[in-house]
């Protein structure tokens, strides 16, 4: 089909192309070897490298991953909302306190959730923790309160 010549390609382009590899290799190894005198003048070369590789492996893995792994109950509980809830820390009802529950459950589980998720006085919103969804503080809710005289079931909201 095409007419290339194919006899000035190797004695002419070949050479070339090695010699234009050489150049860039040897820039290479210029720009890598110039700060090393300092020491560490090298790891700053690296880490902007990394820096341009980053951003695909953040945008196309990280995001997908969490958003399909949701945290149980009792992991929300103990990453977070037992730091005050174990302790009944600044007047938090305390996780298996029954008489301390029971005027908050009294109110209703989705009601609960909806609290803890905006957050109500003094309970901050999520727990203070924005990237917790609200399936997460749903089972959360229901783990602490069902050990408090509760019966939540986080299905039941998932279902809506
Ligand atoms: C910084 C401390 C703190 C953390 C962390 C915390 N809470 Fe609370 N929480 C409180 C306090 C204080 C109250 C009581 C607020 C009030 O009734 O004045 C409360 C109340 C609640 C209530 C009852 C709300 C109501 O309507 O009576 C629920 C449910 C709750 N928290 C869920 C959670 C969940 C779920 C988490 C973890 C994701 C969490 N909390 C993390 C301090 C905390």
């Amino acid at each position: 089909m095409s007419n290339y010549d194919e006899h000035s390609s190797p004695s002419t382009l070949q050479p070339m192309v090695i010699i234009i590899g050489l150049i860039l290799v040897f820039a290479l190894l210029v720009a890598l070897f110039m700060g090393k005198p300092a020491g560490e003048d090298v790891v700053p070369v690296v880490a902007s490298v990394e820096e341009n590789i980053k951003p695909v492996a953040v945008a196309e893995v990280a995001p997908a991953s969490e958003a399909q792994v949701e945290k149980s109950g009792a992991d929300v509980v103990k990453g977070g909302c037992a730091m005050c809830h174990a302790t009944g820390l600044m007047n938090s009802p305390k996780i298996g306190d029954a008489a301390q529950w029971q005027p908050r459950i009294a109110l209703g589980y989705e009601t609960l959730v909806k609290n803890a998720i905006e957050g109500i006085r003094t309970m901050p919103a999520k727990g203070g923790n924005p990237a917790l969804t609200d399936g997460e503080i749903a089972a959360a809710v229901a783990e602490m309160a069902n050990q408090s005289g509760a019966n939540f079931d986080p299905a039941s909201l998932a279902k809506k």
